[in-house]
């Protein structure tokens, strides 16, 4: 999709070569003039439209008006869920016209909410096509954003642009079925992205992970006809001396449970069980294109996890990379398997902090549903920043508890650790395992199991949490900057 910013006041809107207009309308509207805002006048006036937000009135033809449609959306008080609602709101109506080319209206103080409103429209318009070509859209291909002072929006309309790119290539490979994201598909994607100066990429298979001593990893791996990959991505935007932030998504490009078999109905979502790694490759796209002066390492680690005569069995025990054996319980807590020899691999880059996202526990998405993702942290400060980084950019968590009495359960008589403990508290439990390998670093673990995905008739990807990862980094980029922080575009929008 074309994405454009442009200087636009309502009084010049209405002579703009758009097949439709979207206004953003709040509670506070009063300062223009003309023929937009007589309109608005009078279908305030008529009881026809307010400015609550996620109100919609659509104008075709309007005499006088150059744009073909006109849909006043509104905003409320101007909330960034409200413009969000009302950017979705106005495309949703469009997309039901023949509109190719939209234009929406801002107002100057909306421009702090730039990213949202850009990453709401891209979402509206966003359309999978990989192995459905015929889906290729005929409608809304380009959407400029009309801003009274396009100067002062240049910053987060370039952020928003990157956040938009990488999020839909989260999307795009998450939505993939498995035969056609296999993890050396994955480690192709990973590739590509490396031809972006200052991205590299080293892609491991089973030799190196062998030689390397990732017996758990290996061990989930072990009875698919897939060969595993271990994927190495690194950003490099400022001096090798600084401490990287290491991001690990979790790659199970699929999941059956193996021996411990899931239920057939819906499994066909466990495609789903890679958008960890999806949403690394997406931060990845978005950090080549934004070009911080950062240091970002990616680890993927990505197979599938199959049943079958050369597959694990409950009881087995294997060995980590950090030397600590786990009784693997159950074949189908695969996750933290694989996760927990990427972390103790991450040590060698000396990180300044860790961050896992990970599809990781049902039991995570019968705790906080589809809204909020699961955050656990290790460190204060990390963990004030990536919910900080949250509300932002409206991708949201929730913190959850690392106590040491949650790995009670995870206690084995075979092995230093068992791979599950009982039913209650499932995300926090899976937690805890992993926290036993995440000791020498600040560290954060992302539960996407509820948010990286929906179900039902609007079955695919949501690309989360590429828009809090990103925000984070773009936020440490900043302030790492000498005599720079108030000043800059991320911390500017995070002033509500
Ligand atoms: N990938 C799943 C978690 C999952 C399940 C995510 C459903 C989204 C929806 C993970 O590998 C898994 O199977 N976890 C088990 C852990 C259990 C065996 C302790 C689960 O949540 O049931
Ligand atoms: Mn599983
Ligand atoms: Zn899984």
């Amino acid at each position: 999709m074309n994405l454009e910013l442009q200087t636009l006041s309502w009084a010049r809107a209405a002579s703009e070569p758009a097949d439709a207009l979207i206004l953003l309308v709040s509670q506070k509207e009063d300062k223009n003039t003309g023929l937009l805002a007589n309109m608005l006048a009078q279908a305030e006036k008529t009881g026809d439209f307010s400015t609550a937000a996620g109100q919609c009135l659509m104008w075709w033809k309007p005499p006088g008006l150059r744009a073909q449609r006109l849909v006043l959306a509104g905003v409320g008080e101007g909330r960034p869920q409200d413009i969000r609602q009302a950017v979705t709101a106005g495309i949703q109506a469009l997309k039901k016209t023949k509109s190719i080319k939209v234009t929406v209206c801002m107002q100057q103080d909306q421009v702090q909410h730039m990213a949202v409103a850009v990453q709401a429209a891209a979402d509206a318009v966003y359309v999978y096509t990989a192995t459905k070509p015929s889906a290729k859209a005929s409608g809304i291909s380009h959407v400029s954003f009309g801003v009274p002072d396009s100067r002062s929006a240049q910053a987060l309309f370039a952020f928003a642009k990157a956040q938009v790119a990488g999020v839909s290539l989260a999307r795009e490979w998450a939505n993939r079925p498995a035969n056609h994201a296999t993890p050396d598909d994955l480690a192709k994607a990973a590739k590509l992205l490396a031809k972006h100066p200052r991205v590299s990429c080293e892609v491991l298979g089973l030799k190196e992970v062998t030689r390397l001593g990732m017996g758990s990893f290996a061990a989930v791996a072990q009875a698919s006809a897939q060969p595993l990959r271990f994927i190495v991505l690194e950003y490099k935007g400022a001096a090798a001396s600084q401490a990287p932030v290491v991001l690990i998504g979790k790659g199970i490009t699929f999941d059956t449970g193996g021996i411990s078999l899931k239920a057939g109905a819906g499994m066909d979502e466990m495609k789903f069980d890679m958008c960890g790694a999806a949403s690394v490759l997406g931060t990845f796209e978005a950090l080549a294109q934004l070009k911080p002066a950062m240091n970002v390492v990616g680890l993927i680690p990505a197979c599938e996890n199959m049943p079958g005569g050369k597959a694990l069995k409950p009881g087995d025990v294997v060995t980590s990379m950090s030397g600590q054996t786990i009784e693997i319980l159950n074949t189908d807590a695969e996750g933290r398997l694989i996760l927990c020899d990427a972390l103790t691999y991450a040590k060698r880059f000396k990180p300044s902090a860790v961050i896992d996202i990970a599809t990781l526990t049902g039991a995570c998405v019968i705790a906080l549903g589809h809204l909020r993702s699961g955050l656990y942290a290790t460190d204060e400060k990390l963990a004030q920043k990536l919910q900080a980084a949250g509300e932002q950019s409206l991708d949201l968590n929730w913190r959850m508890p690392l106590d040491e009495e949650y790995a009670e359960g995870l206690k084995s008589n075979f092995a230093d650790v068992a791979n599950v403990a009982d039913r209650a508290a499932g995300s926090v439990t899976a937690a805890k395992f992993l926290h036993r390998f995440a000791k020498d670093f600040p560290w954060a673990h992302f539960d996407i199991a509820g948010t990286a995905w929906k179900s039902g008739a609007a079955k695919g990807a949501t690309g989360r949490p590429v828009p809090s990862l990103l925000t984070f980094l773009m936020t440490e980029a900043d302030q790492a900057k000498p005599g720079k922080s108030a000043k800059t575009a991320s911390a500017k929008a995070s002033r509500k």
